[in-house]
């Protein structure tokens, strides 16, 4: 029996929370370690036996060329079908995996993971394909519907930021799901990554029916978008819960959402370890002619670094990006053609697609990293401003096609695309 698998890469009015660097790419294809967001997942997909099939579902333009290109090479490469179909609207979570329910039951699956495209980790789906299935073959029932999500363990105060599950612990049969809970539920949170037996259309069938004869659901939207939005979480978590149907699988391996620029660098440093371990080839290394390289540090083969430059830990260099003599790269993303000249500092930044660093020039964030003495401690994703109206403290982020001259300063700021620079910054957000 074959097996797809659905990403969920929303559209673009999602990723607000990740501008400046969603305007220039649709945040599911920002680069983290040298891939695009969802190139990993895919690829995580792609080690699951018997998986030969990923749709992505969203709302941005199939003209999207960056997308198209994306999935052109990627088929490629991961020798999967790979395909993207475009909602004719947003509409939610779970109302494109209905809208497109015969691309997905065609060629009839035994069953198909769900992803949302925000989130990064070392997914263990085929363990969590075997524990689906034992629970199926468990009970004698090998038609039986069954849908099993993926878990972990989030702090107490954190938990209510994500979907809360309550599960038995013998078996992991959910008993109580609830959507961003605003008292405590549970410390087991949702991951945002599912499989689903081929029965969830059933059920996907009765909240479509229930949205359209509903008057009071998002009145706010035209009559066509409010008919057809489905949420996966409460329209189908919610009520799946308690039925014996839904289970739960618990990973305790890296995962993280990404909804700030400030969580790249984090998924960057967790993506260049996973590589350590995996494909350590494509991780750069001390040698005579090169740079120096501190710990995990990934270098396009275009890029250009001079030999005298100082890289890592957590490091990513994209294609065509030029980096000087003498300059010192840590915790940081250089995207595309961007230059980084003689003796500059990067630290905890995102330099953006074309621009440059000048000779001298530092540029600095501050980490945002969970907090380490906190286990199961989750990225924070913070408002911009705190409550003086102060910008909080987080990476830098120079948008495309930035120049910032040399010798200054560059400190907790974000500058947008194509804006000037001409002195020393902190604490700014420069539009
Ligand atoms: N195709 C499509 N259409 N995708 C969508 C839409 C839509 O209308 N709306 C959201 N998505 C995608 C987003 O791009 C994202 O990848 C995913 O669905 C979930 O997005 P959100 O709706 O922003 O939810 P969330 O991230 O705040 O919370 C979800 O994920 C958490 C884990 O990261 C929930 O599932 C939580 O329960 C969960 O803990």
């Amino acid at each position: 029996m074959t097996l797809k698998a659905v990403i969920l890469i929303g559209g673009p009015l999602k990723g607000t929370r990740f501008r400046p660097l969603s305007l220039d790419v649709p945040k599911p294809l920002f680069p983290i370690a040298g891939q695009p967001m969802i190139y990993h997942l895919i690829e995580n997909c792609s080690k699951v036996e018997g998986l030969n099939e990923v749709l992505l579902i969203g709302s941005y333009q199939p003209s999207e060329q960056l997308l198209t290109d994306f999935i052109a090479r990627v088929r490629k490469q991961l020798s999967l079908q790979v395909r993207y179909y475009q909602e004719f609207a947003p509409l939610g979570t779970a109302g494109g995996i209905y809208h497109f329910r015969d691309q997905i039951q065609s060629g009839n699956p035994e069953a198909f993971f769900v992803l949302n495209s925000d989130v990064c980790g070392d997914f263990p789906l085929t363990e969590m394909l075997r524990y689906h299935r034992s629970n199926r073959h468990g009970d004698h029932h090998s038609h039986r519907e069954l849908y099993t999500m993926l878990g972990t363990e989030a702090t107490r105060q954190q938990s209510h930021n994500y979907g809360c599950v309550v599960s038995k612990k013998e078996t992991g049969e959910v008993v109580h799901y609830v959507e961003k809970p605003e008292t405590f539920v549970s410390t087991t949170i949702n991951c945002g990554v599912y499989l689903f037996s081929m029965h969830i259309f059933q059920h996907l069938s009765q909240a479509f029916e229930k949205r359209q004869n509903s008057t009071s659901y998002e009145q706010n939207l035209p009559p066509t978008y409010r008919d057809e939005s489905i949420s996966l979480e409460h329209d189908l978590l919610t009520k799946l819960a308690g039925s014996d149907k839904l289970f739960v699988y618990h990973t305790n391996q890296f995962w993280s959402q990404v909804k700030s620029a400030a969580a790249t660098i984090y998924a960057n440093r967790n993506y260049l370890k996973i590589y350590r371990t995996r494909n350590p080839e494509l991780l750069a290394q001390n040698c005579d002619n090169g740079p120096r390289i501190i710990g995990d540090v990934y270098i396009h083969a275009t890029a250009q670094v001079d030999s005298t430059a100082v890289l890592g830990p957590n490091v990513s260099v994209s294609k065509g990006a030029i980096v000087g003599a003498g300059a010192r790269l840590r915790e940081s993303i250089i995207l595309e053609r961007a230059q980084i000249h003689d003796h500059a500092c990067i630290l905890h930044s995102i330099i953006g697609w074309d621009s440059s660093v000048g000779a001298y020039t530092r540029v600095e964030g501050t980490p945002n990293d969970p907090n380490a003495d906190k286990p199961f401690s989750k990225i924070e994703i913070k408002d911009l401003f705190n409550n003086e109206g102060k910008l909080n403290p987080s990476i830098t982020v120079i948008g495309s096609r930035v120049q910032v001259p040399s010798e200054i300063v560059i400190l907790n700021t974000i500058v947008l695309p194509n804006k000037d620079i001409s002195h020393s910054e902190t604490n700014r957000i420069i539009l």
